[in-house]
């Protein structure tokens, strides 16, 4: 660890939610961010990882090193959420280019390298699809070992999903790595709908950032775009931000130790995340409960949102 922070490794599939959470892990005091890799999910690899550089460029954190990685889930074709996201995957924000070139190595290499070099100390925050992790663990068998905890977004285990009434998009994109992934040894938090569901940014919290000047609060201004502006939605959760935050602060959600099961059949329920008690099954902590002002006020002072929204 370097000077008590906790070392984080950021997987992303960058997207509105992940860009802010890109700025929390910058901005939280107890976070070192060692290296963000990227997958595809909600928009193309190619756009996740531009997208991802800029964002880095923009916090001024260039240097932080980026690994691309895997452009299509483990078995199925990759179905995005550019309606979500806008067609870039940035909501309409479009920060000027990083100066600084990828990793010369791909994102699960990165994440192996990176858990070797630090064993026990690293913890992964995945917040797209599975699949980088899933590779990591095929490449390195000893992860499980040699990372601190993983927090994972992803599931809906007693909520509604939001991609179908069963799945949450980013196990439903690749269910055969999240299958994967649960089955494993790893120290996995779970941080799901039933969570991310509780804390957004609000359309009047957006509307007063026009007057932001902090290039974070102007992040969030600009990636809202397409949500507020084009959509017309109400409000905007905060899905990829909250699982950074449980990174740091673990006891922001209260967690249930449970196996979990994964539905990678072709029928309706293709994705679904389940709660299971069976002989054999590793356990991990799934986010049932989650103190939503809490972490609405470290989100909102890491960014710099109250100066202008308050
Ligand atoms: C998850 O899906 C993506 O669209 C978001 O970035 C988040 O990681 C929420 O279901
Ligand atoms: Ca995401």
């Amino acid at each position: 660890m370097s000077g008590g922070r906790i070392p984080i490794l950021l997987d992303v599939d960058t997207g509105v939610d992940d860009a802010m959470a890109i700025a929390l892990a910058l901005r939280l005091d107890a976070v070192e961010l060692v290296g963000v890799t990227t997958v595809a999910g909600n928009v193309t690899l190619e756009h996740t990882t531009e997208n991802t550089r800029r964002v880095l460029a923009w916090l001024g954190a260039p240097e932080i090193p980026v690994a691309r990685g895997m452009s299509r889930p483990l078995v199925r074709p990759l179905r995005t959420a550019a309606w979500v996201h806008g067609d870039t995957g940035l909501g309409g924000f479009a920060p000027p280019p990083s100066p600084v070139p990828l990793s010369p190595v791909t994102a699960p290499e990165f994440m192996v390298r990176t858990a070797r070099e630090r064993p026990g100390e690293v913890v992964f925050v995945c917040v797209g699809p599975l699949t980088n992790l899933a590779v990591a663990l095929g490449l390195e068998p000893d992860l499980p070992r040699l990372v601190r905890r993983v927090v994972i977004m992803g599931g809906a285990f007693t909520v509604p999903g939001n991609v179908t009434p069963a799945a949450e998009f980013n196990v439903y994109v690749d269910p055969e790595s999240a299958a994967a992934v649960a089955r494993s040894a790893l120290p996995i938090t779970f941080i799901g709908l039933d969570v991310t569901h509780q804390v957004a940014l609000l359309r009047t919290e957006w509307e007063r950032l026009g007057a932001a000047t902090d290039p974070a609060a102007r992040l969030v201004r600009g990636v809202g775009q397409h949500s507020f502006a084009r959509r017309g939605i109400d409000q905007m959760h905060l899905h990829d931000p909250l699982a950074v935050a449980v990174a740091a602060c673990p006891n922001l959600v209260r967690t249930r130790a449970t196996g979990v099961a994964i539905d990678t059949g072709l029928g309706a329920r293709a994705g679904e995340t389940m709660l299971v008690e069976r002989p054999g099954l590793p356990t991990h902590d799934v986010a049932l409960e989650v103190d939503a002002a809490a972490f609405g006020t470290l989100f909102r002072s890491a960014l710099r949102l109250e100066v202008v929204a308050g």
